[in-house]
């Protein structure tokens, strides 16, 4: 039962300093900067180089800037969900080892597995601790450190991934504002597709699987691309529909960033025009978890309270979906 609104009340990001560029990545696959940007759209992606840290030390720097920012102290959250693949191990889940690195001493917390759907699920389900009124405060944080599991043998995934963290803070808000509306799915029969073939339980590591470079992302481009601009646009359309939001009371479209050409499509399948469109896929390419975070992080200074948003996503699963908000705060206020 919806007892309160949740809606995001603050949103911080974090990349590491290293940028590879296409021009770096031909000199490591045979590729081109033009062919990348003719069916990729990425120049750059951001690489967590430094011995030691991993996707935790990304999600931690996001919350701590999350939580200066709104001027809360780490003690006062109640709970932090992060949405990864990448998790820095098996188990315990990143989130506990965000919670620790950012002295959340008061939170309990737990990993949420969709894969690039992974902060909008992350984000329902942090939403409904706030609506029924059990929490006040719950950090929602996407983070993944692509670059652990792409095959920089492969040119046809390489290009495609970068590192990246970024995290929201959800909050009661004012009635009729924040997370409004969700439509999340699932379609398993997608995982021939899109999935690491070893490492898990079904092909557990083994000299075997190291040799035959398993341990990394596979995907089949082409596939992937079909049913992801197809779900991704139904799936808006849907909700906008059901929220009876037109396309000119929409103020931005915030799709996961995986390729540009799927980001176009979809934009195009439901009439937005590419000015209401959050990308930032050239400059950090697909971050999985943390894409959507990672857009209004860097589109914030210019969001209003009461604008219309949809995010938008799909990935491996197949998962995808939509969340409807309508933005909660003006950020100079
Ligand atoms: O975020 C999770 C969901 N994932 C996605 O949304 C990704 C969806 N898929 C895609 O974005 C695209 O399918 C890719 C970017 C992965 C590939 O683009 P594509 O236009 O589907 O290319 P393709 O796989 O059909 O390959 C076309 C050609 C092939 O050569 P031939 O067989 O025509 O001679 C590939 O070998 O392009 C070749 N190719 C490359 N050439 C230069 C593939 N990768 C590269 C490369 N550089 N990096």
């Amino acid at each position: 039962m919806k007892k309160y609104s949740a809606g995001i009340t603050a949103v911080h990001g974090w990349v590491p300093e290293y940028r590879l560029t296409n021009e770096e990545l031909s000199t490591m696959v045979d590729t081109t900067d033009e062919w990348i940007m003719q069916r990729i759209g990425i120049k750059e992606r951001r690489i967590l180089k430094e011995e030691g840290k991993a996707t935790s030390d990304m999600g931690a720097e996001a919350v701590r800037g999350l939580l200066e920012k709104r001027g809360i102290k780490p003690e006062e959250v109640d709970l932090l969900i992060c949405a990864t693949i990448t998790a820095d191990m098996h188990f315990p889940s990143t989130a506990n080892l965000i919670s620790d690195k950012a002295g959340m001493k008061n939170a309990w917390s737990f990993d949420i597995s969709a894969a690039c759907s992974g902060f909008l699920f992350a984000l329902q389900t942090a939403s409904q601790f706030i609506e029924t009124g059990r929490h006040q405060k719950v950090v929602v944080v996407g983070a993944d450190m692509m670059s652990s599991i792409t095959d920089y043998t492969d040119r046809t995934t390489c290009p495609l991934f970068g590192d990246a963290a970024a995290a929201v803070l959800l909050e009661p808000v004012g009635e009729g504002e924040g997370i409004i509306d969700s439509i999340l799915e699932v379609d398993g029969s997608g995982v021939k597709h899109l999935h690491m073939k070893a490492g898990g339980s079904l092909r557990p590591p083994s000299h075997e699987t190291v040799d035959a470079r398993e341990h990394f992302v596979f995907q089949e481009g082409q596939a992937v691309f079909k049913v992801a601009v197809s779900k991704m646009a139904d799936v808006s359309i849907e909700i906008m529909k059901k929220n009876k939001v037109s396309r000119n009371d929409l103020n931005w479209l915030v799709p996961h960033q995986a390729n540009m050409r799927i980001i176009e499509a979809v934009a195009r399948r439901m009439g937005i025009p590419r000015e209401k469109v959050m990308i930032n896929l050239e400059k950090y390419g697909n971050t999985t978890a943390a894409t959507i975070p990672l857009c209004l992080w860097e589109w914030e200074p210019r969001l209003r309270k009461g604008d219309k948003l949809v995010l938008s996503a799909f990935g491996g699963g197949f998962t995808w979906g939509s969340i409807y908000i309508i933005w909660a705060y003006d950020r100079d206020k």
